[in-house]
């Protein structure tokens, strides 16, 4: 049998793009990572590459909206493994419609997985990170949170609200949780991943051109800071927001 992880974590969306990207990042720094996704073969995918790195992988084939099924993950990753250290929540669906067009049933789909996904393995995992007296939470946000949809955007009016919801989520948690689990965001910027390729198009020249850093981002630039909120230590930082975005949004 072999020993006991001496670190974990949970990464929601973890199949591809920056979900990917940071399940890496904390398997290097030796966590084991359970991994959540709705995608079988890229999960199955990533979930290999995760373990190649010699640490223990547990690919999770769930839908982060659904509440009860949460809570029976949670409880199978405690089992397994006597603890959760980090938690990141990162699964999220574009939402494109404007104000005008998105229907009733669009906002509710989009809410469901993209405000309503980070409650649900917040709450399941809090009791776990409290029993054991400690736990990092990270909660991948958008910049569209603070400056709305941008002509570039891929995601519009529902989806920025949704990530605007997260950044109240982490402050609350934050509160809520301490002091003993540590709770912030992430804001990634443009950030070249499938989902954005496909869809940036024209606008590539534009956002390079609106960035300081003079570069879309890489899901490597966002699991970096991630694994800085995940395992920085000491860590006098809770209910903070990161905007991770090459200085296109200085303020
Ligand atoms: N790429 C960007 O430019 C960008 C910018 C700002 C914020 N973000 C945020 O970063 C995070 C990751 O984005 P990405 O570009 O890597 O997206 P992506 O679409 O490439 O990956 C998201 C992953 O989440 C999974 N997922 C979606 N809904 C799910 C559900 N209900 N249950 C389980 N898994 C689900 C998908 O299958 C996919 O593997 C998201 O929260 C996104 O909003 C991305």
């Amino acid at each position: 049998m072999t020993a006991a992880p001496t670190r974990t974590a949970i990464v929601t969306g973890a199949a591809r793009g920056i979900g990917r990207a940071i399940a890496l990042s904390l398997a290097q720094q030796g966590h084991a990572i359970a991994l959540v996704d709705l995608r079988e073969k890229d999960l199955a995918q990533t979930a290999q590459e995760v373990a190649a790195l010699g640490v223990d992988a547990m690919p999770i084939m769930a839908d982060t909206s659904d509440y009860e099924a949460a809570r029976r993950h949670v409880a199978d990753v405690a089992a397994r493994w006597g603890r959760i250290d980090v938690l990141v929540n990162n699964a999220a669906v574009p939402q494109p419609r404007r104000i005008l067009e998105i229907t009733e049933a669009e906002w509710d789909s989009g809410m469901a997985v993209n405000l309503k996904g980070y409650f649900n393995w917040s709450q399941a995992v809090a009791p776990v990170m409290l029993a054991a007296g400690g736990g990092r939470m990270i909660n991948i946000s958008s910049v569209s949170a603070n400056t709305g949809p941008r002509i570039f955007s891929v995601s519009r009016f529902a989806y920025s609200t949704a990530k605007a919801g997260i950044l109240g989520m982490t402050r609350a948690l934050a509160r809520e949780l301490a002091p003993t689990i540590v709770v912030n965001a992430v804001c990634p910027g443009a950030i070249e991943t499938e989902r954005t390729r496909a869809n940036l198009g024209t606008h590539l020249d534009h956002v390079i051109r609106e960035t300081p850093l003079a570069r879309l981002g890489t899901a490597e630039d966002i699991a970096v800071v991630v694994t800085f909120l995940a395992t920085a230590t000491p860590m006098y930082m809770t209910g903070e927001v990161i905007d991770v975005d090459g200085g296109a949004n200085i303020n």
